[in-house]
């Protein structure tokens, strides 16, 4: 806020101080509840919380407090705290007061507009449901968002909340022309630095308007700044008609620092110490959020799962508010299979046959089928091996594997440190991708060839290269032995028997070619074509495999390659 502080008038003095509550004695009449006061020398900035009694009242200060002291006179701006809004918000970076903290010239014209405002009417929503696109496999194909929905992105520390956030930002703005606000609540202070300069080289800054409150703020000033970028967003939306996606970073920060507030103001703490009114104060901020007839706001919010403990009660009351739940899985990442979706546990209201289509719709249940008679089977296969399946379980397992790789997908946002160019995967390319799975057509191809890739037809590439790799670094083949004499009917080949059609039992293991490893007792699906002798006699399985369509790629140097897969 830009008023000078010697125009307002003093209303009182500084009562009391503990940390950040300000406790206030007024001359006159009280000032409202959310209304800014100054106080003191260096203008500390205090919201006014409660009326404690006919001539005092507390507040929680939204700036540091140091050098206030008792006696200091108090100041009224005469109202709530306030936030720019007008076309010149494009392009810049804020914090909580509307200051721009990007360095860059002064703001152009801007009116002020209430943090503190109602949720559009329900006369005023939207009732239409949107699919929004974000070209990302896994999102599209299991967890589709809504335009002008919410979403959250549920995850403990370090499994890719930021990163994933990052990356919508990224296909957003680059190819659907649509504006971006990034709010920053309580989170690394570097990681707004860091993505305001990765913005400006890929370019996309004029689009964007960021909005931080980070870790070193004070709680009242990470409370506040949700509702500051929301505002921004409510102006976007309601006056220049655009489409804004809203990234909330974290908004678990959010209710965390009304914990703080709550505290400070000796409010009863509620259930594991959140504040008793933890779900009226995510109420009115997600309420907020809503599509009305001039344009959508979409909503992704990360949301920090303390202890990967989904039952918390942040996590739970966030929960309610979304139309979509995307949870990251630890043991997902710690495999590098990212992004870290756990696609059993994510969840979208949007998945019905009415809005994503029959096929789509089918497509996914058989998807969620296969993954979760893997999950199943998972146990059986540490304890016993994937020989003890059945051939109609190994083929599950194969299946939901070559899924499993093909739902991680390269990010603009990793290429720095991944090395490999970010892809951006349309619906009908990544449905078409995974039927094409399910119908086992890369039955034969190795794991790693779905890894990492944009659309399936990159698998055939890659397993060529893949193949030719192989081919390059494995040892030349000694001579062939020269003709023998017809023996008699020869024993079975080692390893020969089709894995998924003979059950092979614990008195008779396969044997195995010489030098070939034995098979895991994790059961891996890449472990038994270690060694090219063994490769070979994977490939003989493999071309005795029903694969209703094999792709143009050799066989047996496919299989040779199949043991680098992740
Ligand atoms: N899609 C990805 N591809 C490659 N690496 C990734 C990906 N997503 C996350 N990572 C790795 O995980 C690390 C942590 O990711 P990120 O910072 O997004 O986690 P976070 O969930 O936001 O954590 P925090 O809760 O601490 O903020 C990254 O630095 C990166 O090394
Ligand atoms: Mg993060």
């Amino acid at each position: 806020m830009t008023i000078d502080a010697s125009a307002c008038p003093v209303i009182g003095v500084v009562l009391a101080i503990r940390g950040s509550v300000v406790d206030v004695r007024c001359h006159a009449r009280l000032p409202r509840i959310f209304t800014v006061l100054r106080a003191g020398e260096q203008d500390a900035l205090v919201e006014v919380m409660a009326h404690l009694d006919a001539t005092s009242v507390r507040g929680v200060s939204l700036t540091s407090t140091q050098g206030l002291a008792r006696g200091m006179l108090v100041r009224d701006s005469g109202g709530p705290l306030l936030a720019p809004v007008g076309p010149s918000i494009i392009g810049r970076m804020f914090d909580v007061f509307g200051a721009t903290s990007d360095g860059g010239p002064p703001l152009g014209e801007v009116t002020w507009r209430s943090v503190h405002q109602a949720p559009p009417a329900l006369t005023q929503r939207a009732t239409t449901t949107q699919v929004f696109a974000t070209g990302i496999k896994a999102i599209d194909a299991l967890v589709p968002l809504e335009r002008g929905g919410k979403a959250g992105l549920f995850g403990g520390a370090g499994v890719g909340k930021t990163v994933l956030l990052t990356e919508m930002i990224h296909n957003m703005v680059t190819h659907q022309q649509g504006l971006s606000i990034f709010c920053g609540i309580g989170e690394r202070l570097r990681e707004g630095e860091e993505l305001y300069r990765e913005m400006q080289k890929a370019g996309v800054l004029p689009s964007m308007v960021m909005v931080f409150g980070q870790m070193n703020e004070p709680p009242g000033c990470r409370f506040r700044v949700g509702h500051a970028a929301l505002t921004m967003a409510e102006y976007l939306r309601d006056e220049q008609h655009r489409d804004v996606l809203l990234l909330v970073d974290n908004i678990f920060r959010f209710i965390q620092a009304g914990m703080e507030v709550s505290g400070l103001l000796g409010q009863m703490p509620s259930r594991l110490g959140y504040q008793s009114t933890m779900a009226t104060e995510l109420a009115a901020l997600e309420e907020r959020i809503a599509n009305t007839a001039h344009g959508a706001i979409t909503s992704i919010q990360a949301v920090y799962v303390p202890a990967d403990d989904l039952t918390d009660p942040a996590a739970v009351h966030v929960f309610s508010h979304l139309s979509a739940s995307i949870v990251l899985s630890r043991q997902r990442a710690s495999e590098g299979l990212y992004p870290a979706i756990d696609l059993l546990h994510s969840n979208s209201k949007m998945a019905t046959p009415g809005i994503i289509g029959a096929r789509h719709y089918a497509l996914a249940s058989r998807m969620r089928q296969t993954l979760a008679q893997y999950a199943d089977l998972k146990d059986i296969i540490a304890m016993l091996g994937l020989e003890q399946l059945s051939p109609e379980d190994r083929l599950v397992v194969g299946r939901a594997r070559r899924l499993e790789r093909f739902l991680t997908q390269p990010f603009s946002a990793t290429e720095a440190f991944s090395s490999i160019p970010g892809k951006q995967v349309s619906l009908l390319d990544t449905l078409d991708g995974c039927e094409r799975i399910l119908a086992d057509e890369f039955a034969h191809y190795p794991e790693e060839a779905l890894y990492m890739i944009g659309a399936i037809n990159e698998a055939v590439d890659k397993a060529r290269i893949t193949v030719d790799a192989a081919a390059s670094s494995s040892p030349p083949s000694p001579p062939s032995p020269p003709p023998s004499p017809p023996s008699p009917p020869a024993p079975p080949a080692p390893l020969s028997p089709p894995s998924h059609l003979s059950k092979p039992t614990k008195s008779t293991p396969p044997s195995l070619p010489p030098g070939a490893s034995p098979p895991e007792a994790h059961g891996s699906m890449t472990t038994r074509a270690a060694t090219p002798s063994a490769g070979a006699a994977l490939a003989r399985t493999v071309e005795a495999a029903p694969a209703p369509a094999p792709a143009p790629i050799p066989a047996a140097a496919v299989a040779t390659a199949a043991g680098a897969a992740p």
